[in-house]
């Protein structure tokens, strides 16, 4: 990927300069030295309802998402996914979930689905196309080994991935996050951190 790639960061904490926070800094930090330009959107500070479930954005055949008929903050958050070369989705893991703020903006994609009224299931409209990629970061109270395996949160975010057409270059799971109210990252995180960011703009 040549130099000046987009990458957008979709950020689902609730709290400021939590572990998804700094390690969403430390990302955004590695991406620019290596050249990237970014965007962080912190979903807690962003505009959007939750899915009606109308599917009126689904209808419509196309490679493009559909179009919601809610009047929010969505209609320009796509444009901004839609312009992004890259993504880096972080979310904590809440009741072995993303967070309900990252469920929410996940729910809105099924704009990026083409689900007719007569078919039981959808289609990804980005299926088939060249791929985009994606990095992941998750957090959780339990060691990360566990917290990897045993909850949604990771799924979650690989399919937010491929919803938007992207494939994951790889997960920084920061695990025994909540051990301190103020916990810093440790420096196996920061090194997966700057690992993961180098691969997400490589060509
Ligand atoms: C409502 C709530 C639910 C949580 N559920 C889990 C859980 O199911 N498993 C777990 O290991 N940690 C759980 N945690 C701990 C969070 O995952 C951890 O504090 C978080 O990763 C820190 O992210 P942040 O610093 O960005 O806020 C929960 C925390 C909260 C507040």
């Amino acid at each position: 990927m040549a130099n000046k790639a987009k990458v957008l960061v979709i950020n689902g904490s609730y709290r400021d300069d939590g572990i998804t926070d700094q390690a969403v800094e430390l990302t955004v930090e590695a991406l620019q030295s290596a050249g990237a330009a970014t965007e962080i959107v912190n979903l807690r500070d962003y505009p959007i309802e939750f899915c009606h479930n109308c599917r009126e954005c689904t209808q419509q055949l196309g490679t493009g998402p559909g179009k919601c008929v809610l009047d929010d903050g969505m209609h320009e958050l796509i444009e901004k996914i839609e312009a992004a070369q890259a993504y880096v989705l972080a979310s904590p893991t809440n009741f072995s979930s993303v967070t309900a703020l990252f469920k929410r903006f996940m729910e809105r994609l099924v704009a990026y689905a083409y689900w007719p009224w007569d078919k039981s299931y959808p289609k990804y409209r980005k299926a088939g196309l060249p791929p985009k990629k994606a990095m992941l970061i998750s957090s959780s109270a339990a060691p990360s080994w566990m917290g990897r395996w045993f909850f949604g949160s990771v799924k979650q975010l690989d399919m937010t991935a491929k919803t938007i057409g992207a494939k994951s270059v790889g997960t920084l799971f920061t695990g025994q996050a909540s051990t301190e109210k103020h916990r810093r990252l440790g420096q196996k995180s920061v090194d997966r951190a700057r690992s993961l960011a180098t691969r997400l703009i490589a060509a």
